[in-house]
Formats: C-alpha cells, structure tokens, sequence
C-alpha cells in the first residue's frame, strides 16, 4: 500500500523511546519519525543515534515543550514535504501496541481517518488508575453530547490519516496545543464529512516514565468542545432559518470494526 510515517512525540522518554522504535521497525509497514521538544532527560540524544542505526528512523528537534499539538502539526507537515502518504499518531511510552498497526493501516482503505480505539467492543485499557478511565469516559461522553457525533474514543492518540485527510481537515485552521488537538482534527474532519473507522485496541498504561497530562490539557479539552458544540447548533439554526437548509450529519460517515 501506500508509504506510512509513524510519528511519535517525545518529551522525556528515555526509558521507553528505543523500545518503541524496534517494534514499529518489526512490523514493517511504516517509518519512524521522533519529534523532541528538547527533553531534559536526553531523549533527542537517542533519537539521533537511533536515526544513525536505522535508514528508516528521522529526528525532528524543537527546542522548547510546546504542547503535543504543536509537536504533531511540526511532525506532520515534516512527513507531507517529504511525500508520506499516510501519517500514524503514536504514544512514544508503549501505551499504543504498534502490532495494530497493520489492521488500522489496512482499515484506512475504506477510511480517511482510522481511529485506534479503547472503548469499543473488543478496546481495552489495563492498568490506568480509576481517575484516568473517568476522565477518558467522562470526556468522551460530553465531547458525544455536546458535539453529536457518534465516536467512542474521540480523544484517544493512536490514529492512522491519509494525507489528503489531513488537507481537507486544514491544519493551518488547528488551534489546540495540548492533548485537545486530538478531537479538534477529528471534530474537523467529522464537520467536513470525512469517513471515520474505529479500530479496537488494547491500551496499556505506561511502565516508566510520567504522563504529561495536566489540569490545564483537561480545561482547554472542555472549553474547545463546548465552544465548538454550541457554534454548530447556532449554525444548523442559522442554515434552517435563513437558508430551509440542513447541516450534513457529522454521525454519518462514522463506523467501528468488530472485534477480532
Ligand atoms: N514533543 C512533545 N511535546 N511530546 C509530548 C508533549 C509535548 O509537549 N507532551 C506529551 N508528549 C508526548 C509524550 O512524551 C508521549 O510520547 C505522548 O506525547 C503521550 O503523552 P502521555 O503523557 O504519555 O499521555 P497520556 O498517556 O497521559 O495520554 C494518552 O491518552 C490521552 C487521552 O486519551 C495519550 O494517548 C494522549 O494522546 C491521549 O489524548
Ligand atoms: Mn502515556
């Protein structure tokens, strides 16, 4: 199929970084790139020496933390100038099985974007703490409701988009810089009538190394997705009242694959 770029976010991911990488290379189907926000830690140091080793591993430094958003956005228009067809969003802690990989990348046939998925039939998540699955149910409840879409895991980060995806959603007009970007390319690309797939995945919390969620990531999340949630209804009024016209469903396109 078509030529993939895996790009992982790092920020202080010493301990997991190479790991990751050797599975991803295992399995064949994609390139790797690494993109540090300067990690402390010396993440980058091992990113090049990693890209020393392997043809098919490439760095992509930024000098300061600057939220995954931002990171992503760097990695991907990296990847569009350099002809990937395909860009995969993966955790860089093991929290993503890169085994998946296949069946999503196969999945993006019938897709725009295939989303790895935790909750639904067949998705899993082992050994997060109690808060952290409310959070993710929570949030992935009210972003349902307050948005109208039909997607279970639509903040999740294991994701799979074919690169013209990634024009039609406009990543000029993506303004989130924490983990909100997440639903924000999504929520885009639903408005803009993409075809969604959800993908079961198994997520497994990480064993070294801290999460870099925060209280701040969680606010600008619940902020965007009502902001967002209220535009489209003044909208859809707006087209009814002024134009008798209806707002295309952003429920349609979207559907899940069975369980293995
Ligand atoms: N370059 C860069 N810059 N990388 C970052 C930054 C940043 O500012 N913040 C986080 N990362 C990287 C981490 O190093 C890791 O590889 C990945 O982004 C995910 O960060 P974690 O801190 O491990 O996220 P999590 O496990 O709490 O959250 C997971 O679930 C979220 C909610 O479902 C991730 O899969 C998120 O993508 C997801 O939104
Ligand atoms: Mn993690």
């Amino acid at each position: 199929m078509n030529i993939a770029l895996t790009v992982i976010p790092t920020y202080d991911e010493i301990e997991n970084l190479e790991a990751i990488v050797d599975r991803v290379l295992a399995v064949g189907r994609s390139d790797v790139l690494v993109v540090d926000d300067a990690s402390p830690d010396g993440t980058g140091v091992l990113a090049d020496r990693l890209a020393a080793q392997h043809p098919g591993v490439h760095v992509l430094h930024r000098t300061a933390k600057d939220g995954l958003g931002r990171a992503y956005l760097a990695g991907f228009a990296w990847g569009r100038e350099r002809g990937y067809d395909v860009l995969v969003e993966m955790d860089a802690d093991g929290s993503h099985q890169p085994e998946s990989l296949p069946t999503m990348l196969d999945e993006l046939a019938d897709a725009d974007i295939v989303l790895g998925s935790r909750w639904v039939p067949g998705g899993s998540v082992v050994n997060w703490p109690v808060h952290r699955k409310a959070l993710s149910v929570g949030g992935n409840l009210y972003a349902r409701l307050a948005l109208g879409i039909d997607v279970r895991d639509a903040t999740g980060g294991y994701r799979a988009f074919r690169a013209g995806a990634l024009d039609v959603i406009g990543l000029d007009g993506v303004a989130s810089q924490g983990y909100c970007f997440q639903l924000d390319l999504l929520w885009r690309g639903l408005e803009r009538g993409l075809r969604v797939v959800e993908v079961p995945i198994t997520f497994v919390e990480r064993e070294h190394g801290v999460s870099k969620m925060s209280g701040g990531i969680v606010r600008e999340s619940l902020w965007n997705v009502t902001v967002w949630g209220l535009r489209r209804r003044i909208t859809a009024v707006r087209e009814i009242v002024l134009h008798r016209r209806r707002l295309p469903s952003v429920r349609a396109n979207t559907r899940r694959l069975a369980p293995a």
